[in-house]
């Protein structure tokens, strides 16, 4: 709690001729105010206490409201954290948005809207993201709600440029009256990025799945680390399906490149190459795939002797996958290669970069000095760039990057 608070210290902060009677009084009037924000969350109160002067600002809280989330589960990550990342920009806090819980997002009567809490833990989230970013609920706004609504531009004119200076007049005083102010437009935050890949990294730490799903994800790893006779396991992200080819083609042929596909063989063959796997046999390999390779037993086969490839399906899993939308689909799914001993992925696809992220990320804290080296705990794989003993190359993700297009639209920077 950052509010232990004794007198002792409110001398130290500068109250030094407060004497004791009157220093008792006043940490057990902050005491009362504190037990009352933990006694009634919803209270609209937020204390500030200003070091010098031991004295209260008492403002009321300002909200930032944006559209329902859409598309696949890393836009919709994405998307949420700008949104988090604009209202920290204009001091507000977010009022919780509902996510999308399936993928279909031509038709809008089919964007199932899910409720961030349904899928993230609310709580936590403000606890981790606290003095960063925080979410509210509808239920803290005040009854006189005073709200303005203000339309976000879209399509080619609108600019990264045009966007930031729209941001930056929000921020103007004028809007200061208002409890709410409330973003409209289509998809307001998956295009535009104006934030360090950090601010993204903080935004995602805070992400922690509800104990349903993150159970599920514990029973699905488990289940594949039970395969393998000393636990660990290699996850693969492999984008190989029709939709996927055609357009990684394009995409090579527009940027001139051979880097972005890979065909199963070629992942085959890389995989099979990564240095210091072979030492402790059998490998098992847990393939991240589109639903639809599932029905195509053909994604099994072809391995090097000493690899043991499983999917959903042939893991039995694919029941337990099934009760769930999408959205919950694919957040398991990518717990599973968060939590993989190696990851395998495409650095130009979104969900690859935003596990290798993470995982980036976690080897940092556990202060792994020479992230590419060969020993370390956490490493990630891009199958498609060929890296050393033509096996794929080390991947971690550049945290020291001025935005996160290198992951929204792929790269073959990968920074070892
Ligand atoms: C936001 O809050 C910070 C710190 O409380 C303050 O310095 C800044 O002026 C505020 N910005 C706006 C636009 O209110
Ligand atoms: C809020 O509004 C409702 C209905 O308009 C009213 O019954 C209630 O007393 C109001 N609450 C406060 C705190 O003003
Ligand atoms: C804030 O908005 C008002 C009215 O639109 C304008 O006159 C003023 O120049 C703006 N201030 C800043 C700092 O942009
Ligand atoms: C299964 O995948 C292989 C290549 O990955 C392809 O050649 C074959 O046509 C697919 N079969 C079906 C039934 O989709
Ligand atoms: C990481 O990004 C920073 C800023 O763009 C750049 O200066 C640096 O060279 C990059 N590091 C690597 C290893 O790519």
């Amino acid at each position: 709690m950052e509010f232990l608070f004794n007198c002792k210290l409110m001398k130290l902060m500068g109250g030094g001729n407060l004497n004791s009677l009157v220093c008792k009084i006043v940490f057990l009037f902050i005491a009362v105010l504190i037990l009352r924000s933990l006694l009634f969350p919803s209270n609209n109160l937020v204390v500030y206490m200003s070091n010098k002067n031991v004295g209260f600002v008492v403002e009321q809280q300002k909200f930032l409201e944006v559209p329902q989330i859409v598309w696949g589960l890393n836009n919709q990550k994405i998307a949420f954290a700008r949104a988090c990342l604009t209202a920290r920009m204009l001091n507000r806090t977010l009022l919780m948005p509902s996510l999308s819980a399936s993928l279909f997002y031509k038709e809008v009567d089919l964007l199932k809207p899910i409720s961030f809490d349904k899928v993230f833990q609310f709580d936590k989230f403000n606890e981790l993201c606290s003095g960063f970013v925080q979410l509210g609920r509808y239920s803290d706004l005040t009854n006189a709600t005073e709200v303005i609504e203000i339309q976000k531009g879209g399509g080619r004119k609108w600019t990264v440029e045009r966007d930031l200076d729209h941001l930056r007049e929000l921020k103007n005083g004028s809007f200061d009256e208002y409890e709410v102010v409330k973003i409209v437009g289509k998809n307001p935050f998956l295009w535009h990025d104006h934030w360090p890949v950090k601010d993204y990294a903080n935004v995602f730490e805070c992400l922690v799945l509800v104990d349903e799903i993150s159970q599920e994800a514990d029973r699905v790893v488990s289940m594949i680390r039970e395969v393998g006779k000393n636990n660990r396991y290699v996850a693969v992200h492999m984008r190989v399906e029709i939709d996927w080819m055609i357009h990684c083609k394009k995409l090579e042929q527009r940027l001139n490149t051979n880097q972005i596909c890979s065909s199963k063989n070629e992942i085959i063959e890389r995989v099979g190459n990564i240095e210091g796997l072979n030492k402790s046999p059998p490998i098992v390999l847990y393939l991240a795939v589109a639903d639809k390779l599932l029905q195509n037993s053909s994604i099994l086969e072809g391995w090097k002797d000493g690899f043991l490839p499983y999917e959903k399906k042939k893991l039995g899993v694919d029941k337990i996958y099934g009760k769930y939308s999408y959205l919950v689909q694919s957040a398991i799914d990518y717990e599973m290669c968060l939590r993989a001993d190696v990851f395998v992925g495409n650095s130009f696809s979104t969900f690859s970069s935003l596990i290798v992220l993470e995982r980036t990320q976690k080897m940092i804290k556990l202060g792994v000095s020479s992230m590419c080296g060969s020993d370390v705990k956490w490493p990630s794989f891009a199958y498609n760039i060929q890296g050393e003993l033509n096996g794929p190359m080390r991947w971690v993700t550049n945290m020291s990057d001025s935005s996160l297009q290198a992951i929204s639209y792929g790269t073959n920077h990968i920074s070892c």
